[in-house]
């Protein structure tokens, strides 16, 4: 598998070097407007392959896609400490104008995942753009969050994260809904687990995880600028399922009929992630409560989108 970088910046790079070091891909080619920094970053982890798996790096312009089976979006700016995913938004829609129609050029069979923020949106303007069906159009969405929620939740369990499972669903951003009630311990309800471990899930624990899921990229700017190692951990978990046909259930966000009674919206939904792309969605369970906040996630999403098109 030949996978594309289109943004050589912390998220790119991240990425490339992720997908490296857990052997995903044969061949890793970094586009960047800045020519040199995507020849940097190529050299830099060029040096990780003899620790790692062999793989093939590269850099160079738009040409160098061809023959990619997968193609990430990383490109545009990011938030400054204190500003919100969504205050990105007409910035990062100019300039993936121009980067969807060169990548369609070089790599028209690719899957395109995109990253770049406001992830939800910037998936529906990727796959408006490229015109390809939006199962093949995959923004990273909530895979990060769920991925700190069930981190969160393994901590303060002492048990596992990969035993750990649980959801946010919705926007990518300060409006997503962290699904408690669905929230298992291997195959069984969190709360049954946390009774037998006892261990408290109390509404105070609840608010402290909660906090630290939905306010973690603010924290972590306000610290080193940016947040790079966990998706860039995520985005190689996803090319891997594309590229072995897993059917792995994810979090992802692309653009789908109906979300919690919201139409024509991409947000962030349980997929099945195969070589295809996301080849079914699933419907969670939901208590009331989290339905409503899904239902106000979307809608924010779907009004946020307004006059893009
Ligand atoms: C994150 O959640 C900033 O969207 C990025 O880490």
């Amino acid at each position: 598998m030949k996978v594309g970088i289109v943004g050589a910046g912390m998220v790119g790079s991240a990425a490339g070097f992720a997908i490296v070091m857990r052997g995903v891909a044969s061949e890793v080619v970094f586009v960047d407007r800045n020519a040199a920094l995507a020849q940097a970053q190529r050299e830099d982890i060029h040096h990780a392959v003899p620790f790692a798996q062999s793989c093939k790096l590269g850099a160079g312009g738009y040409d160098s896609l061809q023959g990619a089976g997968v193609v990430i979006l990383a490109a545009g700016v990011a938030q400054k400490p204190g500003e919100s995913r969504l205050s990105l938004l007409s910035r990062n829609a100019e300039v993936f104008s121009e980067v969807i129609s060169q990548v369609r050029t070089y790599a028209p069979d690719a899957i395109l995942i995109v990253a770049s923020n406001p992830v939800d949106i910037m998936t529906e303007v990727a796959q408006r753009a490229s015109g390809l069906p939006p199962e093949r159009v995959i923004g990273t969405g909530t895979l990060l969050d769920s991925a700190r929620f069930r981190a969160l939740l393994a901590g303060h369990l002492g048990i596992a994260a990969h035993s750990v499972h649980g959801f946010v669903l919705g926007e990518h951003g300060d409006s997503e809904v962290l699904a408690w009630s669905s929230a298992r311990v291997g195959a069984e309800p969190l709360d049954r687990i946390a009774a037998q471990l006892g261990v408290d899930i109390t509404e105070s624990v609840r608010a402290k995880i909660d906090e630290g899921v939905r306010r973690a990229a603010y924290r972590i700017i306000e610290g080193k600028g940016a947040t790079w190692y966990g998706i860039g951990a995520g985005l190689a978990r996803l090319v891997l399922a594309i590229r072995d046909d897993q059917r792995a259930v994810l979090t992802l966000s692309i653009r789908t009929p109906q979300v919690a009674g919201v139409a024509d919206v991409a947000a962030s939904l349980p997929r099945v992630v195969g070589a295809a792309g996301v080849v079914s969605t699933l419907v969670p369970s939901l208590d009331p409560p989290e339905w409503e906040a899904l239902h106000r996630s979307t809608a924010l999403l779907k009004e946020s989108a307004k006059g893009l098109w």
